[in-house]
């Protein structure tokens, strides 16, 4: 056996080469074990062409125990292995094109804490594939373009694992020696190995069906912890209703007898897609008006949706590479955005989309990660399930949506479907089949696919009121990098509404479409110049910079037709202010933001619009948009200008939160909450109303009338009182740890509240929590909802002068490297995009990013992040 280099370069889009070989079956055979599960995988493969390759088969912490080619055991001078690679040299393997190759190997999955491959959640088991997990299950050609038809044969105790889950139909089942049993699946659909699945353990099943438009019944069935099935009633309803909205939208039917959902506690992602046996996060599955909040309810909805439209998008035609991830996810992101909007309001479904892009996203694309939603080097493909590939990826979709219109959209997808069912195919093959149904030329609009960074329009507008003609006239730049030093000019559709001043001249919408580097559109039906509203929608993901006037703002806000524009209005209103305060803290912010808010609570119109109109750009909205930020600084702006909000409309504040309190309507009720928080927000800084904060928690966490309980008003009260740091803070924490301590869910809240507590204290309680009795590095959640909680919710100490915010955070991921490589990486993000601070705060950033650098058993996850942000 000779030893070869293990793989630890990156890889490279250009470099990609169809394989050598393919598998057309697996025959999977797992006998289920804490401390060694033993796996027999039984492949066909087949030769492509005349090659003369040797046959590399990826694996990872695998023990062989044996292979066996054609009926013929291999002796170990008859291939190679490494710690990443099985290879079977040309010279052992058959002339024959087709050959079988069985492999038994021994895992772990008690010791597995990275949550790749095959794992343990608590007591049951659990795979997580994606992106490059099979590996560490058994040695395969784990790349998405090798796709095969798998049986899976589940072996475990009977009493300890009563369900033995795989994809597919339940094929045979029966009683072995030794309390043991097993359960074999077959899946028809030929795919690749990141969407297999497996899951034994002891649950509580929900059961439901649903009628295909063809007529076909699929019996639904969902898996969650002993206990919580009601909790599980949510995520059921959400199921049928994507069913049937993915039926209506896109005339795509779901296709096995069974769809399967587990919930587990132990996981890094949201949820996964695999074929026909979803595994997902329990966040993103349980949920009741007692422990869950209206936006739980609302983001399981959308996950659950989300992996559902995957089966289309994703399974039944996948990606050939992992490049071309966002040709999945970009396009599945976007349907279960279109599907929430469509299930609430689409004003505030949007608005959300957008704060979540502007205020994350452009940050990534900013900073030492940018990379094209299509990236074209990786080394480790974890770090690819971004922002950019997911939310950007959506709005590139959203904007060929928006050029060639729903019709030509839908009929580019059946056309896709048409052609590349059951394929693994790219995201060129995608734009290429939405260009030949609709008839657009699309080929510079896949510029979008190999371009990074957020670009900049520029607007200039000019009224000539001797012609009464108006020109818009739009610039646009995209950054310039060290990985892109000639970024070619974007197709953008703008769309522009021109608002008239005068009664009996109507408004213009326009949708224009920007493809040059400057160009100019000329208006006319106007005998005084309009306001202009840019970027109706949000139509596309870029920087916009306009100047405009408060005055026109202020028209925006109170007479633009698309709602987009009136919310974006008042942030660029909100913003201005921001800015000024971060330089002179001082500055008299002028009264008429008081009038505007004012009139915003008095509309009448939709009260979770109005809570979004009313809601400050967060910390990370308003860094998106500065350079050099201090971030002292920024939050003292973001504190004041709440505070003048806040004694400016006290008045008309209390009377919306009580209108709210009052108008208890079961329809309204998610409005209602959100806007009467919003308003608990403000109030709750000036000392005298903080009443009302203790008031709203003992009502909706301490009440003699249980179905009075909320959890989104529990929250809101205690998120008030963490951010205050009021008097009562510390009783409710406590109360609340008492009350909860058994909900995991719920405890990940409180741990959240913990970290979020503004006051110097912090750092003690965090140092306090992390040897509480219930925190632990080992599940995910939990260490996200102490250290992403306070290095995301709470940007006083987390940027804090003396660096120890810093430490704390660079200190915990030092731990997870050797725990959660993939949970480490995730949690460094703030940390490498130091580059937007002042250089104080990048010296401290630096420093911690330098240490980490430095560790022995460096992840590939880290060391690319790392390698990135200091060179
Ligand atoms: N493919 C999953 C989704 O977007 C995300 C995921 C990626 C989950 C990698 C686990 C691991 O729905
Ligand atoms: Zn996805």
């Amino acid at each position: 056996m000779s030893s070869i280099l293990a793989d630890t370069a990156p890889r490279f889009l250009a470099d990609y080469r169809p394989a050598d070989f393919t598998i057309n079956t697996v025959n999977l055979t797992i006998h289920l074990d804490d401390t060694c599960s033993q796996v027999v995988s039984e492949l066909t493969l087949e030769r492509k062409g005349d090659n003369q390759q040797a046959l590399q088969l990826n694996g990872e912490h695998l023990t062989l125990v044996s292979l066996v080619l054609d009926n013929q055991a291999l002796s170990k001078e008859q291939y190679q292995i490494n710690d990443t690679l099985l290879i079977i040299p040309a010279s052992s393997l058959p002339d024959r094109s087709h050959f079988t190759l069985i492999i038994t190997t021994e895992i772990n999955p008690q010791e597995n804490t990275a949550l790749e491959g095959l794992f343990k959640s608590g007591d049951a088991f659990c795979t997580q594939c994606e992106a490059e997990g099979f590996r560490r299950i058994s040695y395969y050609l784990d790349r998405p373009d090798v796709m095969a038809t798998f049986t899976t044969k589940v072996i475990a105790d009977k009493s300890l694992y009563p369900y033995l889950l795989s994809n597919g139909n339940k094929v045979a089942s029966g009683e072995l020696s030794n309390n043991k049993h097993f359960v074999t699946w077959h899946d028809p659909f030929p795919k690749p190995c990141y969407l297999f699945a497996l899951v034994a353990g002891d649950f509580d099943l929900l059961e439901d069906s649903f009628t295909t438009a063809s007529g076909r019944e699929v019996a639904l069935e969902i898996f969650v912890d002993k206990g919580n099935l009601v909790k599980a009633e949510h995520a059921m309803t959400s199921l049928q209703k994507s069913m049937a909205w993915d039926e209506e939208t896109f005339g795509l039917e779901y296709d096995l007898d069974i769809y399967m959902i587990v919930a587990v506690d132990f996981f890094n992602m949201g949820a996964m897609e695999n074929k026909g046996l979803n595994v997902f996060n329990s966040k993103f599955v349980l949920a009741d008006s007692h422990c869950a909040t209206d936006s739980d309810y609302f983001n399981i909805e959308a996950v659950i949706a989300h992996e559902y439209f995957h089966n289309w998008t994703g399974n039944r035609v996948t990606c050939r590479d992992w490049f071309q991830l966002s040709l999945k996810e970009g396009l599945t992101v976007f349907r279960d955005q279109q599907f929430s909007a469509q299930m609430h309001s689409s004003a505030v479904t949007r608005i959300q989309n957008v704060r979540l892009l502007r205020s994350q996203q452009f940050a990534e694309d900013a900073g030492p990660m940018a990379h094209p939603i299509r990236p074209e080097k990786v080394l480790e493909m974890n770090n690819f399930y971004t922002l950019t590939v997911y939310e950007k990826g959506s709005e590139v979709i959203r904007m060929l949506h928006t050029l060639i219109g729903v019709d030509k959209f839908r009929q580019g997808m059946d056309l896709y479907f048409s052609r590349f069912d059951g394929m693994a195919v790219t995201c060129d093959d995608f734009i290429n089949a939405m260009s030949d149904a609709s008839g657009k030329d699309l080929a510079q609009f896949k510029l979008w696919y190999s371009q990074s960074g957020t670009p900049v329009v520029k607007a200039q507008e000019m009224f000539d009121s001797q012609t009464n003609i108006y020109t818009l006239t739009l610039r646009q730049q995209s950054p310039i990098t060290k990985n892109q030093q000639n970024p070619q000019a974007l197709h953008i559709p703008v769309k522009v509404e021109l608002i008239s001043e005068n009664n009996d001249e109507p408004s213009q919408s326009e949708l224009l479409e920007l493809t040059q580097t400057e160009q100019s559109w000329q208006f006319n039906g106007f005998t005084s110049k309009p306001t202009l509203a840019m970027l109706a929608d949000f139509s596309a993901p870029v920087k916009l910079i306009f100047d405009q006037d408060n005055t026109s703002l202020l028209t925006i806000m109170k007479q633009a037709d698309n709602s987009f524009c009136r919310w974006d209005a008042g942030q660029k209103l909100l913003m201005s202010y921001l800015h000024q305060l971060t330089f002179d803290i001082d500055y008299t912010v002028p009264t008429e933001l008081i009038n505007a808010i004012n009139d915003m609570l008095n509309s009448g119109g939709d009260r979770a619009f109005i809570a979004e109109q009313l809601s400050l750009p967060s910390f990370d909205e308003a860094a998106s948009l500065m350079i050099d930020i201090d971030p002292i600084a920024l939050t003292n702006a973001i504190t004041t200008l709440a505070i003048f909000i806040a004694r400016g409309t006290q008045q008309q504040l209390l009377t919306s939160y009580k209108a709210c309190q009052q108008d208890d309507l079961k329809e309204n009720a998610v409005a209602n909450r959100a806007l009467k928080n919003v308003c608990l927000a403000y109030l709750s800084l000036l000392p005298e109303y903080q009443y009302l904060v203790t008031q709203q928690y003992q009502q909706a966490t301490n009440n003699d009338d249980i179905l009075q309980e909320n959890m989104t008003d529990s929250l809101a009260a205690l998120t008030c009182s963490s951010k205050n740091n009021l008097d009562d803070l510390n009783e409710q924490l406590e109360h609340f740890e008492n009350k909860w301590q058994q909900t995991t869910l719920v405890m990940d809240k409180w741990f959240a509240l913990n970290a979020s507590v503004v006051s110097e204290d912090v750092f003690a309680q965090l140092d306090k929590l992390l040897e509480h009795p219930q925190f632990s590095l080992k599940n995910p959640n939990r260490a996200r909802s102490l250290i992403s909680a306070f290095a995301m919710n709470n940007p006083k100490y987390f940027h804090c002068q003396t660096g120890r915010g810093y430490q704390f955070l660079a200190n915990q991921i030092a731990k997870l490297n050797e725990i959660n490589p993939q949970v480490a990486s995730r949690l460094i993000t703030p940390l490498i995009q130091y580059k937007s601070f002042a250089p104080a705060h990048q010296k401290l950033m630096k420093a911690e990013l330098v240490k980490l650098q430095a560790l022995t058993n460096l992840s590939n996850d880290l060391k690319e992040k790392l390698d990135a942000a200091l060179n």
